[in-house]
């Protein structure tokens, strides 16, 4: 089976790795893809909105398959696209997508069927929302409604940071993702991400995760992508977790279905696990990056497969068998991110981080270039590593990060210690 993949980031170097490892692979195609991912795949450079020139190439190239990895293309609705013209593809439609595209959508589909959510309210304009906020008091949380790249949150400790965020959404700041915003209630508790596949009617767990959103040591200073993770999380439990499938997750899938726009998919779960049990934050329609390398480190059946039975609508004829081992992944980035990146400078040292054992380098932003790689962004390399213990993990990890030599990157030193403090 030919496959292609869109992205270029740590993620899609993940998907076309376990891709490329698969029985069944014919060719494995990525656009745009990266330095790291040509390893693997054939890299071509497309603008995924560019349909004409998509479709070009899957008939020139014979492809089989597509594989949506970003959120900005399934919320574009380049799955319905390629889906109308009898392409299989990997990633749910537009309307599907609503899920992370719009955070009253799934607020209201919550609402409607008894998923657990944080109580909230939908505003289109300043006075109403003002409102509502003195009625409910502080602390709360102000989102933008559309996709604002992780940055449309506020918590507000303050009224006067909560009125602030108000103005500032109705104010433009966040484009047209701000001129609908959701106030919703505090929520305490400890936070974890849990991964589903779905295919519409049957949906399969694919495991928790926990990220490191902070630039800095001590999940200090302004919120990345995220700078790694640790895969599973301490805090889910297997009583968690059958809790969240059947009080979060089936319903989700349930929702979607008979309200049609049934999902098909990775459905990412934010939790929050308070003393109420868990709730949901958030989800997005995709992995997360840098999640699916520590979630896909762990998997052993063929993804191949996996994917292609979630377009098929055929989840339920398929068990995914998992390595027991957890999974560590630390993140290096180029100097300044996620502010103004500094020059990068050369990487070397990849491959003697890559042949130390249960290590794999992901690529999320590079270049070859004669005997070294450049950065091309901010979060550059996923350096990825199971281990007997999360400890094990983290410490094959850390060592693999101190082969790489590259003078323009830094990294956090703490990755996984709130895990391993939590597993206790
Ligand atoms: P989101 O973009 O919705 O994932 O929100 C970003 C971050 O804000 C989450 O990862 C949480 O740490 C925090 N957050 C979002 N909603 C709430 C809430 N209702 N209560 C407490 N924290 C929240
Ligand atoms: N690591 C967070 C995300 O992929 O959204």
């Amino acid at each position: 089976m030919n496959v292609l993949v869109i992205g270029s980031g740590g993620r899609e170097h993940a998907l076309c790795w376990a891709l490329a490892k698969s029985p069944v692979i014919g060719r494995l195609y990525c656009t745009p893809g990266n330095g790291g991912i040509a390893s693997v795949a054939t890299c071509i450079d497309l603008d995924f909105k560019d349909i004409d020139r998509v479709l070009a190439l899957i008939r020139a190239e014979k492809i089989d398959f597509v594989v949506i990895g970003p959120e900005a293309p399934l919320v574009f609705g380049l799955a319905d696209k390629l889906v109308e013209k009898g392409v299989k593809v990997f990633g749910p439609s537009a309307a599907a997508a609503q899920l992370e595209g719009s955070k009253g959508f799934t607020k209201d589909l919550c609402a409607r069927h008894g998923i657990p959510t944080a109580a909230y309210g939908r505003f289109h304009d300043r006075e109403a929302a003002l409102a509502y906020l003195k009625e409910q008091g502080v602390p709360i949380v102000i989102k933008a409604d559309g996709l604002a790249a992780g940055k449309g949150v506020v918590i507000a400790m303050t009224m006067d940071e909560a009125v602030e965020a108000v103005e500032d959404c109705f104010g433009g700041r966040f484009g047209s993702a701000g001129s609908e915003i959701v106030i919703e209630e505090f929520l305490e508790g400890e936070e974890a991400s849990f991964f589903a596949i779905a295919d519409g009617r049957h949906v399969v767990a694919l495991g928790s995760a926990q990220d490191h959103k902070r630039v800095f040591d001590g999940d200090q200073g302004p919120n990345t992508g995220g700078m790694g993770a640790v895969a599973p999380s301490p805090l889910m439990t297997p009583a968690m977790v059958d809790e969240v499938m059947e009080r979060i997750i089936r319903p989700t899938v349930a929702a979607m279905a008979a309200e049609g726009h049934p999902f098909k998919g990775v459905l990412y779960a934010g939790l929050m696990l308070t003393y109420k049990g868990p709730q949901l934050i958030e989800y997005n329609v995709r992995f997360g990056d840098p999640e699916c390398q520590v979630l896909l480190m762990r998997m052993k059946t063929d993804l191949l497969p996996v994917l292609t039975a979630s377009a098929d609508g055929v989840l339920d004829k398929l068990d995914i068998d998992w390595d027991p081992r957890p999974a560590v992944t630390v993140v290096m980035a180029t100097k300044g991110y996620p502010g103004d990146l500094q020059p990068g400078g050369e990487i070397r040292g990849l491959d003697k981080a890559g042949a130390i054992e249960d290590v794999v380098v992901f690529h999320a932003a590079t270049r070859a270039e004669g005997d070294h790689f450049v950065p091309t962004g901010g979060r550059v390399l996923n350096v990825t590593a199971l281990g007997e213990t999360i400890e094990k993990a983290r410490e094959t990890a850390y060592r693999a990060v101190a082969e790489i030599d590259w003078p323009g990157g830094f990294n956090r030193t703490d990755i996984a210690l709130k895990a391993i403090a939590a597993a206790g």
